[in-house]
């Protein structure tokens, strides 16, 4: 289950003087061709899937795939919601399995931008999911053509120090002369003002719009600093013209052959950046020295104030509830097969991560479920329930039988 922390994961590219790719998703092709390719390199690599990409393709379909990828890989792997547009849509993407979101708020000015930023810092990290901030503004290709002045949009050394320090951020995303899409000429990037950020934050530093840039552009960033690189434009665009290439003037091409075309052109793109940043070859080091991301499922049984026990459509509404708190990806309901009533039921809950089960107890909504509905359990009646539950359900020995209050 190689599903590491991508905070760990960037610390060590950083340290170790590399960075990690990030690619951002839009199909299963592109999952698995940098699969193919991550394996190939035996490099670390993060999954990118992006909010503004939502329109193209049902995230929620996709997601499972991203995760079993991750699940079956030999090689570590980090799944990123990239420029998430609000708290609410990244706490969605660690819902669908995402283990470190990005809330962009980089088009606000600097206190929006920190207020934003940290709020989602808080949400986050209290279930244990890392956080990239960024500051200063990369712009779409088109965008950068008509903008007067460029320099208003790099990131700020001063405003960076800042920044950091407010929000708590774990890796930043720096404006110095990228933009996202393709852009016409050849990109002038300021490396003395990364040279400065990486100096004064000593932390991982993030490229957005890492796609057509030169060799040497890419080892100035990571001697700079840099140890993700976000691209997508470049394997899109070279999935494209394979789609091209292949249908022009053939006759009886299947649509399989198209995919398988378009799919091992992408495999040997990626693998070129792995090695070229240097990624390749690190899977197993990184492996040993970043925490393997386990979320976690916890079983919660109340002991109901009503005499009567719960009605079912409480008992549904308990679990609509517990769904919506950040860091809680699933609640089931399960019926207890016991002839006391006051333990009809009970709500398995898979966490993201442990840490996320202390944010749920605390956070306000459970606060109010446990006042409104549930009375302590004794301790004998817990050891009870635990005797009672764990031989009858198989399915339930993985996970930690805890009544969590
Ligand atoms: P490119 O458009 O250069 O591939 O960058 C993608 C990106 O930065 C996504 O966050």
């Amino acid at each position: 289950m190689p599903l590491v922390d991508m905070k760990d994961m960037l610390n060590h590219a950083y340290h170790h003087g590399y960075a990690v790719g990030a690619f951002e998703l839009i199909n299963l092709e592109m999952l698995c061709a940098v699969m193919d390719a991550a394996e190939r390199a035996r490099a670390p690599v993060i999954l990118s899937v992006g909010e503004h990409h939502f329109d193209d393709f049902d995230v929620q379909l996709l997601m499972p795939a991203i995760e079993a990828a991750a699940a079956r890989a030999q090689v570590p792997v980090a799944i990123h919601f990239d420029h998430g547009k609000s708290i609410d849509s990244a706490t969605d993407g660690i819902r669908l399995g995402c283990n470190s979101i990005m809330v962009d708020a980089s088009h606000l000015n600097f206190s929006e931008n920190t207020r934003i930023t940290k709020n989602a810092v808080a949400m986050a990290h209290a279930c244990g999911i890392s956080v990239e901030g960024e500051l200063g503004y990369v712009p779409q290709a088109e965008e950068k053509q008509c903008k007067a002045s460029d320099e208003l949009a790099y990131t700020s050394l001063a405003e960076a120090k800042a920044y950091v320090e407010r929000t708590g951020v774990d890796c930043l995303a720096v404006s110095i002369g990228t933009v996202h899409g393709r852009m016409k000429g050849k990109p002038r990037l300021d490396y003395q003002r990364l040279k400065q950020i990486n100096e004064a934050l000593k932390m991982p530093l993030v490229i957005h719009g890492g796609s057509g840039l030169s060799d040497s552009q890419y080892h100035r960033l990571i001697s700079n600093g840099v140890a993700k690189i976000n691209c997508f434009t470049g394997i899109s665009e070279l999935a494209a013209r394979k789609l091209r290439e292949s249908t022009r003037g053939t006759i009886g091409i299947s649509y399989s052959q198209i995919q398988n075309m378009s799919k091992a052109a992408i495999t040997s793109d990626v693998e070129k950046y792995l090695r070229l940043w240097g990624a390749a070859g690190r899977a197993a080091e990184v492996l040993s020295q970043c925490h393997i991301w386990q979320p976690i499922e916890q079983l919660l049984i109340y002991k109901p104030f009503a005499e009567q026990g719960l009605h079912l459509s409480t008992v549904y509404e308990v679990q609509a509830v517990l769904s919506r708190i950040p860091g809680v990806r699933e609640v089931h309901v399960s019926e207890i097969m016991d002839n006391d009533s006051h333990y009809q039921y009970s709500w398995i809950i898979k966490f993201c991560h442990p840490e996320a089960v202390k944010a749920c107890q605390t956070h306000p909504d459970f606060q109010s479920l446990k006042r409104k509905l549930f009375s302590p359990l004794e301790d004998n009646t817990l050891n009870l329930i635990q005797q009672r539950l764990a031989p009858r359900s198989p399915e339930l020995t993985e996970i930690s039988l805890k009544v969590a209050f």
